[in-house]
């Protein structure tokens, strides 16, 4: 039976890579190192070993993974290409478990895996499996995880409370699953725990399914006084304005394309099946929701 024990996570200093850095540490089942960019200025917790390597160098890269059984890429989206060096370096090094940067949007969905703002995850995703069906050593995870739940809302993307203007998709009542940042954490561990039961598949996680409607509705008990002028929106219409946009060379659109992945319909947004009790990912109540709304709104 392999027992994943040596984890690199790289890019563990951004939005998602922080808290699964920290959930894979905090599980005190793995012996962690960080893989961080030469030159970068992230910084990390001072138990962790950091080694600075250079991206576009499989040899350096494969000297850094040496004796790592699991590699967890938590990069953001300018470093989405540079994994397929990461990957070869790991085969190269004897790693047995890849995880590519995903925690979004289900992929297995077609309609979702055409939409041009996954298009990178997709290739990297092709890439490891011709990789692994010619005979590459390693196995891999996909972790799929909707939208963050709490940074979500504090960040005003699933419900832009700010200006209490928030953009509701298809009449809000959309059902979406979402996930926290401590949630993908534990998913992860949950990952590296069970070789097996994970290996060379997609898994799905969820800490809730909820509607626009359902957290408007709780924002407005938590701010009774703030005044709120919900803007209607058909992901119909932002998927049309996307690709004419992005015809035109205006990539700002990207971002409408996840609001369609998420709350389109046949987008895959709210999961058929979850791998929560096998990743130890007990879920989140509306209390939890409400507590996250009163950070932000009062
Ligand atoms: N589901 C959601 O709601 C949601 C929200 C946000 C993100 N995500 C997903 O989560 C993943 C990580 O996104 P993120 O926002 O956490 O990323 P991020 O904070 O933008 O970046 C993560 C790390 O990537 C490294 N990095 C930056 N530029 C790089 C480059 N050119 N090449 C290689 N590495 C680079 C940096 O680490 P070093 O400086 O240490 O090298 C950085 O701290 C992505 O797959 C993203 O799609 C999902």
């Amino acid at each position: 039976m392999v027992l994943i024990k040596n984890v690199a996570v790289v890019g563990a200093s951004g939005h998602v890579g922080a808290p699964i850095l920290k959930a894979i540490v905090d599980s005190e089942k793995f012996n962690v190192v960080v893989i961080s960019r030469i030159g970068s200025k992230a910084t990390f917790p001072s138990s962790v070993k950091v080694i600075h390597v250079d991206y576009t160098s499989v040899e350096s890269l494969t000297n850094a993974l040496q004796g790592q059984d699991a590699v967890v890429s938590t990069v953001g989206h300018e470093g989405f290409v540079g994994q397929s060096v990461l990957f070869d370096a790991a085969v190269a090094a004897g790693v047995k478990r890849f995880l590519p940067s995903e925690f979004g949007s289900d992929l297995n969905n077609a309609k979702s895996a055409s939409l041009p703002v996954f298009g990178s995850k997709v290739t990297v995703r092709k890439n490891i499996e011709e990789k692994v069906k010619a005979g590459a050593d390693i196995t891999y995870t996909y972790v799929v995880t909707g939208g963050f739940l709490d940074w979500g809302i504090e960040v005003g993307f699933l419900l832009g409370w700010q200006e209490g203007k928030p953009r509701i998709y298809d009449g809000g009542d959309v059902p979406f699953s979402t996930t926290t940042l401590a949630s993908v954490g534990q998913a992860t561990v949950g990952v590296l725990s069970h070789y097996e039961k994970t290996k060379n598949r997609q898994v799905c996680v969820n800490d809730t399914v909820t509607t626009q409607n359902q957290l408007l509705a709780i924002a407005k008990k938590v701010a009774p006084e703030k005044e709120w002028a919900p803007v209607p929106v058909k992901t119909s219409d932002l998927y049309e304005n996307a690709n004419a946009g992005l015809a035109k060379g205006d990539y700002s659109v990207m971002m409408d394309y996840i609001f369609v992945a998420i709350f389109g319909d046949g987008y895959g947004g709210k999961f058929e099946h979850v791998d929560n009790e096998l990743l130890g990912v007990p879920g989140k109540t509306e209390a939890d929701i409400e507590a996250v709304f009163k950070k932000v709104l009062t």
